[in-house]
């Protein structure tokens, strides 16, 4: 890689400092379609080089969206979101009394580890001279723990906000109704994650810039298929995966229980994602319009795939000591991530063909980056919470998702 002959030459600290800036712009140059970089180019200066997630000041995002009224009121025209609504009224439960939050939470229990001890490749760290105790290497695997469930929470925010503008803009009538009780969903959300954040871990991360370039982008566009597409197939599908993931491996109870009741939420939202996506894009859209956002939804995955990579971590912990190839490598070696991201698109992908977003035109670029292999897997309107779950228990342990 060129940039990394050039970082070689810069003295430690200056490196430490210019990296990062690079790495971005290797994203922006990346980015193909012009369209897509007219949309996610501003969100991603915003992200990656203002850092405006970081700044510890709220952010302000221009929302511009028309709200759409119907006068006529055209209850269950369209029946399975009438029928996910149903489902998702009796299904509302209450943070408060749902969870035993009693539960004494040790992060640095290795009896009731938060992440296994196998999650990190330890080994790689070795291979950079790096050598950690067991203590510290209980610490660094809570560490990157909070790291993740900061990014749930910070991606449940993205996901209240963006599922009341959805609301407001649709079309369906029965979507809209489904959708306030969306909004109520993500608020639960929000508390129920800060809540174990602060009181059980007692650490908060910031927002990852990633993350935050990808909630930018979809609360800035006026498009309500574009935030419908950003947060209810991408950030949500995504996030389904993750958090199956995390209830099946982790070893603390109250973590385990709070995802459950998370995953039974978040089944609906991308099934109604799906319903919604799949009516418009087949139906609705002109093929220049499906083509931008079929490139879209492969940059954003991308940006999902190959940078959310606990940066915030590193930064704490190594920066100065190892480089951020090196991070890379560690991370992407470590079996706890591979699974991460082994089952994180198992359910994106699925969704992307069913809403038509897998044209035989992009399949190919898919296939290069090694993610059509989950194309023919089941997509979120077949698959309700329970079936997942049941699925998940079924497993002998969370390495057998590797
Ligand atoms: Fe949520
Ligand atoms: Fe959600």
């Amino acid at each position: 890689m060129k940039t990394d002959a050039f970082l070689k030459i810069l003295p430690p600290l200056v490196r430490g400092r210019v990296a990062p800036y690079l790495d971005a712009l290797g994203i922006l140059s990346e980015i193909r379609d012009p369209r897509v970089a007219r949309s996610l180019g501003p969100a991603a200066v915003r992200g990656l080089f203002l850092q405006r997630g970081k700044q510890g000041v709220p952010t302000l995002m221009p929302a511009r969206h028309e709200a759409y009224f119907d006068w006529r009121y055209p209850a269950g025209e369209r029946k399975e979101m009438e029928t996910l609504y149903r489902r998702a009224k009796a299904s509302q439960w209450d943070g408060d009394l749902a969870l035993d939050w009693t539960t004494s939470v040790d992060p640095l229990n290795p009896e009731r580890a938060g992440l296994p001890a196998g999650f990190l490749n330890m080994e790689r760290l070795r291979e950079h001279g790096i050598r950690l105790s067991e203590a510290e290497q209980r610490r660094l695997r809570a560490d990157v723990l909070s790291w993740m469930l900061s990014q749930f929470l910070h991606g449940e925010q993205g996901a209240l906000f963006a599922a009341a503008q959805v609301t407001e803009a649709v079309q369906f009538f029965d979507g809209k109704l489904y959708g306030a009780t969306q909004v109520m969903d993500e608020a639960r959300h929000v508390e129920v994650f800060h809540r174990y954040l602060e009181t059980k871990l007692e650490k908060v991360y910031q927002i990852n810039d990633n993350l935050f370039v990808i909630i930018d982008a979809l609360m800035s566009d006026g498009r309500w298929d574009m935030k419908f597409l950003g947060m209810q197939i991408m950030v949500e599908g995504l996030a389904l995966g993750a958090f199956g993931t995390l209830y099946k491996m982790t070893g603390e109870p109250l973590l385990r229980e709070l995802l459950r009741n998370v995953i039974q939420d978040e089944a609906r939202h991308v099934h109604y994602g799906v319903l919604a996506l799949r009516e418009h894009f087949t139906k609705h859209l002109s093929d220049s319009e499906r083509r931008e956002r079929e490139e879209w939804a492969l940059e954003v995955a991308l940006l999902m795939r190959n940078r959310f990579l606990a940066f915030e971590v590193y930064e704490e912990w190594f920066e100065g000591r190892l480089s951020r190839e090196a991070w890379r490598g560690f991370v992407e070696s470590s079996l706890g991530f591979e699974t991460f991201r082994k089952v994180m698109f198992e359910r994106l992908v699925p969704n992307l063909r069913e809403i038509g977003l897998l044209s035989d035109r992009i399949r190919p670029r898919y296939a290069k980056v090694g993610l059509l292999r989950y194309m023919d897997g089941a997509s979120a309107d077949q698959l309700s919470g329970d079936a997942m779950l049941a699925a998940l228990d079924a497993r002998a342990s969370w390495t057998e998702a590797a």
